[in-house]
């Protein structure tokens, strides 16, 4: 049975930085009470021409780059985001087309927050199974299009971003060892987005009433979310045979400082075996956990044989961790140029576009 390997990872973040300072000229809060109950300082915003296909491109092509993977040697590409850029298409399929992945079969995943660690289960999930080699796992979000801007309980606390990671078969022991995944919708409502969905679909009245805004009762969210990340991470080293002791990082949900404090406390490790930059982003969903090791990467701080946890959690209520040996990209050969392949499926993406135009006028005549 083929390894799923963590291969490649990227990141991209939009430039504009929006402060704590920023904020509180936009609702009654303060810079000392934002970093004191959340530990952010400041998030990025998404401008005009930004979305969660365009940063994932970003993220993605920086991906395959550390991979030396081609877009074209994508089997899969699982996109996971609480902003999806439409119900359908998938963002998964923006992004595809955008990198020129012309042989992955692509879909979104929705978990909330804990999408990535859903959507990275399911990638190694099908690499383990022999069914596909390459796949490429994005999480991203511009979650600030979806926040009231006048709601001091949840405007201080999202950024937007996005985070990529390539996942590659091999025989060689390590990767993705284990993973947890679990779901509690009767705690749906304390942390939802209501409009735009067959429930509520947009009208005049669901714009009144807020519904296309994030809703949080953020105590309720907080008191769930301090339970269950020291319970998943155990879970999750338990069905990989590890101890807490073996663990060299665990990188969580970027939510709020005394979220992760509480996860320290309850698996009795100290905080600097945490990976926290949750201070210059806030909470980027399913960004998260990626940009958060992507820094880390960058920073030398996760070597190869190091054993991660990433755990997170999130609305639906949903929750989960992973265990993975880091073992980094596979030696290849050749110099790999992705963002080759980006020009060229744009070009693709255009012909493809007057193929099946073409193909509509000849097919009306054969009628
Ligand atoms: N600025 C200043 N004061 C504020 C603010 C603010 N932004 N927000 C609340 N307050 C006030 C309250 O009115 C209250 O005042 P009072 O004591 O006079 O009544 C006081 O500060 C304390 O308010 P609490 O709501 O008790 O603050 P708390 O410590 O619970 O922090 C927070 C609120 C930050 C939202 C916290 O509950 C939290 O982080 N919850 C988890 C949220 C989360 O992680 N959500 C993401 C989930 S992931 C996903 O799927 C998207």
């Amino acid at each position: 049975m083929p390894y799923a390997h963590i291969t490649g990872w990227g990141m991209a973040v939009p430039e504009t930085i929006m402060t704590n300072d920023d904020l509180s000229k936009l609702v009654d809060t303060n810079d000392t009470w934002i970093r004191e109950r959340t530990g952010i300082r400041e998030r990025r915003i998404a401008r005009d021409h930004e979305f969660p296909s365009t940063l994932g491109v970003e993220a993605s092509i920086n991906a395959l780059k550390v991979a030396n993977v081609r877009p074209t040697d994508l089997d899969l590409i699982i996109c996971t985001s609480s902003s999806p850029e439409y119900i359908f298409p998938a963002t998964a399929c923006l992004i595809q087309d955008q990198i020129g992945a012309t042989k992955a079969g692509a879909f979104d995943l929705l978990a909330a927050c804990t999408g990535f660690i859903f959507a990275m289960n399911m990638a190694a999930q099908a690499i383990r199974s022999g069914s596909i080699k390459t796949a490429l796992v994005v999480g991203s979000e511009t979650l600030s299009r979806f926040i009231n801007w006048k709601d001091r309980n949840t405007c201080i606390l999202f950024g937007d971003g996005a985070g990529a990671f390539v996942l590659q078969a091999s025989e060689r022991p390590g990767g993705v060892l284990s993973a947890v995944m679990h779901s509690d919708g009767s705690g749906g409502d304390s942390l939802s987005l209501p409009g735009g969905g067959s429930h509520y679909p947009a009208t005049e009245a669901t714009v009144h009433e807020g519904k296309h805004y994030v809703h949080m009762d953020g105590k309720e969210v907080f008191r769930f979310a301090t339970r269950v990340m020291a319970s998943a991470t155990l879970e999750a080293l338990d069905a990989a045979g590890l101890t807490v002791e073996q663990v060299n990082w665990i990188i969580p949900h970027q939510a709020n400082i005394r979220i992760i404090e509480a996860a320290a406390r309850g698996l009795k490790l100290p905080m600097d075996r945490f990976i926290v930059n949750l201070e210059r982003y806030g909470n980027t969903s399913t960004a998260s956990i990626p940009i958060a090791m992507v820094e880390a990467l960058e920073k030398g701080q996760i070597k190869s044989g190091d054993k991660i946890v990433m755990v997170g959690f999130g609305g639906g209520l949903t929750w989960g961790a992973l265990a993975a040996e880091w073992t980094g990209p596979i030696p290849s050969k050749g110099h790999v140029r992705p963002e080759q392949y980006r020009l060229a499926g744009r070009l693709r993406s255009v012909v493809r576009r007057w193929l099946r135009f073409i193909e509509g006028l000849l097919y009306r005549r054969e009628l």
